[in-house]
């Protein structure tokens, strides 16, 4: 069984805070806040002031995705507004300031996963997996909702498992882009145990159905 992390990118935002309670009450597991900059990806979505409001509209975790550079300066911030989960990216800045923003985001009591853009190996992960508490595959170019899988990251998906149950085995893997219905069984089938969706969860016609299928608890 694996858990959905809907993403509010593709929310309503004028309704959040109905959307985020629709997504609790569909049984989803997490909610996905996807925060960019500009800069380390061509588009701005949502900050801190957003995540501080949401935070006392749900009980589920909040799994926050940040697609911004040099994430060490804003870590604190986020985890005082509310993340439960941190996702920093490890192409947005140098490794020894990417280690350092893992234990950072460690010692302020938040999970810390570090995440990989499509053209990012496997192996490049190697130096940060014992600080993780997960990982998290980009299976589309980070920046937009709605764009295609790329099938082609499940190898990447199956090999960072390998090494990571040799190394931290209860480190989660968690896949982020282009997620519905039908991609959905081969992410799981590779080894991923959080799965992101946007725009399929919010356009199904019964978002309940498409929770537990994308948890797998339907076939
Ligand atoms: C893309 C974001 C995703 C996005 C996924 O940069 O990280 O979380 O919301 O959207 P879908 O599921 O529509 O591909
Ligand atoms: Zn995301």
């Amino acid at each position: 069984m694996a858990r959905i992390s809907p993403s509010i990118l593709s929310a309503d935002f004028a309704n959040l805070e109905r959307d985020i309670h629709d997504i609790e009450k569909n049984g989803a597991d997490w909610v996905h806040v996807d925060v960019m900059d500009g800069l380390f990806v061509p588009n701005i979505s949502i900050g801190i002031p957003v995540v501080q409001a949401i935070r006392p509209v749900t009980r589920l975790p909040l799994d926050v995705h940040l697609m911004i550079d040099r994430p060490i300066r804003y870590v604190e911030a986020f985890i005082k507004a509310g993340a439960d989960w941190l996702t920093i990216h490890i192409e947005a800045d140098q490794p020894a300031n990417n280690l350092a923003c893992l234990e950072k985001i460690r010692q302020l009591g938040c999970k810390a996963a570090i995440s990989l853009k499509p053209g990012t190996p496997a192996e490049a992960a190697i130096p940060y997996l014992s600080l993780c508490d997960m990982v998290l595959v980009m299976t589309v170019e980070p920046g937009f909702g709605g764009q295609k899988f790329m099938a082609d990251m499940m190898p990447k998906v199956s090999a960072l498992r390998r090494m990571l149950d040799a190394v931290n085995p209860g480190c989660l893997i968690e896949v982020d882009g282009g997620v519905d219905a039908a991609t959905c069984a081969l992410c799981r089938e590779s080894g991923a145990e959080v799965l992101v969706a946007g725009s399929a969860y919010f356009k199904a016609a019964d978002r309940a159905a498409f929770v537990k299928c994308v948890q797998g608890k339907t076939p």
